[in-house]
């Protein structure tokens, strides 16, 4: 919620903004003042004083895009929240379902509330065996799971047309839950069919994180029993990817949400722009880029290719986090708990080395560069079984919680079509040419 324009009121009952900028037009000489609001300044209120001048902001990197109460997040200061509540205190005792709750309705859940929540996610889980026969099992037998994903995710709306009522509260809910339930399922589909196993059927009395685990590796046993320690790990990597404010994908999903496409269409949107390496593909490239460094003994070489421009260290360096990434302090823990289990990830030394000699390198400590959350996560889901491949759509499982509450948000602020300016830098008019003509 916006706050009022913070006012002094002087002694004569004149009022002036608590906080505020001003500018001067040095074309005709005008100044205008312009109130400060939660750390910003309106574009419209700019546009009323200088109209026809914009604000050129390629990627967004000073542009406040809307007001959110989902999450907070201090960059410099290495502080995630949502909703108020520490990421270090929900990843320790709360578990994915409760946050998608928590994202969602702005408040935890009572006992009765997440119980009502649960059922409904678990007995949404199944998906329409068009989907998966004719649908995904129409894909060539080497097709990219995440590509799978996306496409099955648009896919959807054609499934359920009463999505298209995106300001029935009934209707809005019930997409909402089925996006929630249905993406593990479609995830491990993609997988299982990637490699030429059999589909396998939810099973509703697991939780969320075992019941994806029970699709992804069950083979012929009569009940997947997934070891406990690698279901909470994963349910704790679920937390910590379940949203992260206004990113690459989040802002996609605003976007074309923003037109009043169904929450399946930009959902999927929202996942392809998940898909790129700068986003949701940078924990595959970090054990591909471990893969090739090989041994320990050749880090040093590395970091100093790394600083003469021949690439970058992938998994170091986040647009927002200046000090360090509070996901990865959580998720190396969590290595710990899995290595336990599974035997240590022969990477891991190289990557431990790499993160070493990267911290007390003047090149990355004077650009602030340290391990974000996919330094250690793809670390983890390898040490777990999952191949390469899977590693965006273990991504895009949770984050569909945050994406779907950030477009519930935006369609709550009765927001306007998303619609950027450019600064045209082409050509002046000019007259066509006939191809006779053309030099
Ligand atoms: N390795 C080496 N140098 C780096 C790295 C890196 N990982 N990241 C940034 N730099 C350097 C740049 O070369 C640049 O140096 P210069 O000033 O000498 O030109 C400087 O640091 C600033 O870099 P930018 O690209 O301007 O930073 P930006 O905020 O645009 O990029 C990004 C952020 C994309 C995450 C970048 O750090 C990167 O490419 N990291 C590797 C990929 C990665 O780990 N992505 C995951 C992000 S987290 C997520 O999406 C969940």
């Amino acid at each position: 919620m916006a706050q009022p324009v913070p006012c002094i009121v002087d002694e004569e009952g004149l009022e002036s903004v608590a906080e505020s900028i001003t500018i001067t037009d040095n074309r005709t000489g005008e100044t205008f003042e312009l109130p400060i609001v939660n750390g910003g300044v309106a574009a419209n209120e700019w546009s009323k004083a200088v109209p026809g001048v914009w604000f050129y902001d390629p990627a967004f990197m000073y542009t406040a895009a809307c007001e959110s109460s989902i999450t907070y997040l201090d960059g410099e200061a290495g502080v995630l929240r949502y909703r108020g509540y520490p990421i270090e205190q929900l990843a320790e005792k709360s578990s994915y379902l409760e946050v998608a709750y928590l994202l969602l309705n702005g408040e935890l859940p009572t006992a009765e509330q997440y119980d009502v929540w649960r059922h409904d996610v678990t007995y949404h889980t199944f998906i329409h065996e068009n989907v998966r026969k004719r649908f995904l099992e129409g894909f060539h037998y080497d097709a990219h799971p995440m590509g799978m994903l996306v496409s099955a995710v648009a896919a959807l709306s054609t499934f359920y047309l009463d999505a298209k009522d995106i300001f029935d509260p009934e209707s809005r809910s019930k997409q909402i839950i089925r996006l929630i339930a249905k993406m593990p399922t479609l995830a491990a589909a993609a997988h299982r069919f990637s490699v030429g196993m059999p589909f396998v059927y939810p099973d509703n009395t697991l939780d969320f994180a075992s019941n994806f685990l029970s699709m992804m590796w069950k083979v012929a046993e009569p009940r997947f029993e997934p070891d406990p320690v690698l279901t909470r790990a994963l349910d704790v990597l679920f937390i910590l990817h379940a949203d992260h404010e206004q990113n690459c994908s989040t802002t996609a999903m605003r976007v074309v949400g923003s037109s009043h496409a169904d929450p399946y269409s930009a959902t999927a949107a929202a996942a392809a722009a998940l898909y790129g390496p700068r986003h949701g593909g940078a924990n595959e490239a970090v054990i591909k880029m471990l893969t090739e460094i090989g041994s320990i003994d050749n880090v040093p070489a590395f970091v100093e290719s790394v600083k003469s421009g021949g690439g970058r260290l992938q998994g170091f360096g986040h647009r927002v986090y200046k000090s360090y990434d509070p996901r990865a302090t959580i998720i190396k823990r969590t290595a710990d708990e899995v290595f336990s289990v599974t035997g240590k990830n022969p990477l891991l030394d190289i990557a431990l080395k790499l993160e070493e000699i990267a911290l007390s390198d003047d090149y990355f400590i004077s650009r602030r560069l340290y391990p974000n959350v996919d330094f250690y996560s793809g670390l983890i889901y390898q040490a777990m079984g999952f191949p390469l491949e899977m590693f965006p759509v273990l991504f895009a499982i949770p984050r569909t919680a945050g994406w779907l509450t950030h477009w519930q948000e935006m369609l709550d602020q009765d927001s306007k079509i998303a619609r950027p300016r450019q600064l045209y830098i082409g050509d002046d008019a000019r007259d066509y040419v006939p191809v006779e003509a053309r030099g």
